[in-house]
C-alpha cells in the first residue's frame, strides 16, 4: 500500500486565522469563544448567545477581511464556508510548497472538501426574499451558493487541480471523513497529492435555534462566554457553535520526498463505524466510538499501548462526553480498567475553540498533526472537577509536554457516524 503523510496545514479558527496563530494562542490557553448577544435583536431571545467566531481584522494581526484571500467579486459568488475553505487551502499549500505548473502534476492532484451545514444564510435570506416577493428575487447564484461540494468545486478552479474533487459531509465527523477518504484517494492511487478537510460558517440565529431546540447548546454561561465550552467537566451543559476552516495538504511518501518536501507526520489508520442507535444521542457504552478507534488502529497495525495521545471528539455534552471517555477507558484497559486508572493523555480543544460542526474533524487533525511533530499536548480549557469515572490525564487549563509517536483524533456526528484518525510520526 502507498503510504501516505502530510506535508501542509492550513487553518482559520476563532482563535485567528492561521495555524500558527491558532496553534500558539491554543498552546497559551486563550479562548475564542465570544458573545453574540449583542449582534441583533433575534439573538437575545435564543438560550444560548456564545459562539466561536473567526476574528475580523487585518492578516498581520490574524484577522480575517475576505478581500485578503479572495477576488474581487468572489464575496458574492461564494459562501462563505468556501471562502474560509479558499483561505484555509492557499495557507495550507504555501506551507507545502505545491504550486503545480505541469498538466500531469495538476492532474495527480485532487480535493477533498466537505461542509456539515453549508450556506444557511442564503438559504433564509433567499426564502424570506421569494416568500415575500416571489420568484423573481431568487439569484441566479442561489444555487451555486448553496451546494456543499462548490468548496471542493471552487478549490479545483482556481489551481487547476484535476484530481478526484469529493465533498464529504456527514454532520460533525466531516473534516476527519474528508482527511480519511483523502488518504485512500491517494493510498489507491488515484492521486498523488490531495487537499481534504472541511469549512463551516453557519452562525446564524437559525442555526443556533435549531440546535437549542435539539437540546445541544450549552446555555449557563451566556454571562460567562469564555467558561461556556467546558469538556469533560462536571458542569459541562452542552457545545458552544464555532465557525472556521481546517486544510491538509496530503501526500504519497515518495512524492513528497523526490521534492524535498518537509512531513509534519504519517497518516497511519482510519475507522469509520455507525452506531446504528439514535439520531442526536450516543449509546452509553460507546460502543460507536470504540469500533472508530479499534478499525483506526487494527488499520495502522497498532496497539492501544502505542497510543500517546487522543483528541477527543469531546463537545461539552453530558451524555457525548461521557460515553467517548467510556470509549476510550475501553480500548485502553478492557471494560474493568475504570478502577485502576488510564495512562492515556485525552484533551478536547473544543474548550479554546468550541465546536467547529462540519470543520471541527479538520481542525482536530491538524492540532493531532502538531502534536506528533512538537511533542506537546494542547490543554483542555474549563476542566477543574472531572466526574466519576474519568481516570486518564484529560490536560486540564494548561498545554504539556509529551513525547507523542501516535495520536488518535475523533469525530462524531449526528445520525451515529464516527471516525477516528491515526497520526504518527514520519521515520
Ligand atoms: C442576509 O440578509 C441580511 C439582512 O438583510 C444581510 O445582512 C445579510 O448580508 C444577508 N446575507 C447574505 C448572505 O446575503
Ligand atoms: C457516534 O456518533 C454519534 C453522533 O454524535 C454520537 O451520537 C455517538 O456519540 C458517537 N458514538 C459515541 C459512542 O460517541
Amino acid at each position: 500500500m502507498r503510504r501516505v503523510v502530510v506535508t501542509g496545514l492550513g487553518a482559520i479558527t476563532p482563535l485567528g486565522v492561521g495555524i500558527r496563530r491558532t496553534w500558539n494562542r491554543l498552546l497559551a490557553g486563550d479562548s475564542g469563544i465570544v458573545s453574540i448577544a449583542k449582534s441583533a435583536p433575534q439573538w437575545r431571545e435564543l438560550p444560548s448567545t456564545v459562539a466561536g467566531i473567526v476574528p475580523e481584522g487585518s492578516k498581520e494581526e490574524g484577522g480575517w477581511k475576505a478581500l485578503d484571500w479572495l477576488e474581487r467579486g468572489d464575496e458574492r459568488r461564494m459562501a462563505k464556508f468556501t471562502q474560509y475553505a479558499i483561505a484555509a487551502t492557499e495557507m495550507a499549500l504555501e506551507d507545502a510548497g505545491w504550486r503545480p505548473n505541469k498538466q500531469e502534476d495538476k492532474e495527480a492532484t485532487g480535493v477533498c472538501l466537505g461542509s456539515g451545514i453549508g450556506n444557511l444564510e442564503e438559504l433564509y435570506n433567499t426564502s424570506v426574499a421569494y416568500d415575500k416577493t416571489g420568484y423573481k428575487k431568487v439569484s441566479p447564484l442561489f444555487v451555486p451558493q448553496l451546494l456543499i461540494n462548490l468548496g471542493a468545486g471552487h478549490i479545483s478552479m482556481k489551481y487547476g487541480f484535476q484530481g478526484p474533487n469529493h465533498a464529504v459531509t456527514t454532520a460533525c465527523t466531516t473534516g476527519a471523513h474528508a482527511i480519511g477518504d483523502a488518504s485512500r484517494f491517494i493510498a489507491f492511487g488515484d492521486a498523488d497529492v490531495m487537499i481534504a478537510g472541511g469549512s463551516e460558517s453557519c452562525i446564524h440565529p437559525l442555526a443556533l435555534a435549531g440546535f437549542s431546540r435539539s437540546r445541544s447548546l450549552a446555555t449557563a454561561f451566556n454571562h460567562d462566554p469564555t467558561s461556556s465550552s467546558r469538556p469533560f467537566d462536571q458542569d459541562r451543559c452542552g457545545f458552544v457553535i464555532a465557525e472556521g476552516a481546517g486544510v491538509v495538504v496530503l501526500e504519497e511518501l515518495e512524492h513528497a520526498k523526490a521534492r524535498g518536501a518537509d512531513i509534519y507526520a504519517e497518516v497511519r489508520g482510519y475507522g469509520c463505524s455507525g452506531d446504528a442507535h439514535h439520531v442526536t444521542a450516543p449509546r452509553e457504552d460507546g460502543l460507536g466510538a470504540l469500533l472508530a478507534m479499534k478499525r483506526a488502529l487494527k488499520n495502522a497495525n497498532i496497539v492501544p499501548n502505542d497510543v500517546n495521545y487522543i483528541n477527543a471528539h469531546a463537545t461539552s455534552t453530558q451524555l457525548g462526553d461521557a460515553a467517548e471517555n467510556a470509549a476510550i477507558t475501553t480500548l485502553m484497559l478492557g471494560p474493568e480498567g475504570v478502577e485502576s486508572g488510564c495512562q492515556i493523555a485525552v484533551s478536547s480543544t473544543k474548550g479554546a475553540i468550541g465546536h467547529l460542526l462540519g470543520a471541527a474533524g479538520a481542525v482536530e487533525a491538524i492540532f493531532s498533526i502538531l502534536a506528533v511533530k512538537e511533542n506537546v499536548l494542547p490543554p483542555t480549557l474549563n476542566l477543574h472537577n472531572v466526574g466519576d469515572g474519568f481516570k486518564c490525564n484529560y490536560v486540564p487549563l494548561a498545554a504539556q509536554d509529551k513525547t507523542v509517536n501516535v495520536a488518535l483524533s475523533n469525530s462524531f456526528g449526528f445520525g451515529g457516524t464516527n471516525a477516528s484518525l491515526a497520526f504518527s510520526k514520519y521515520k
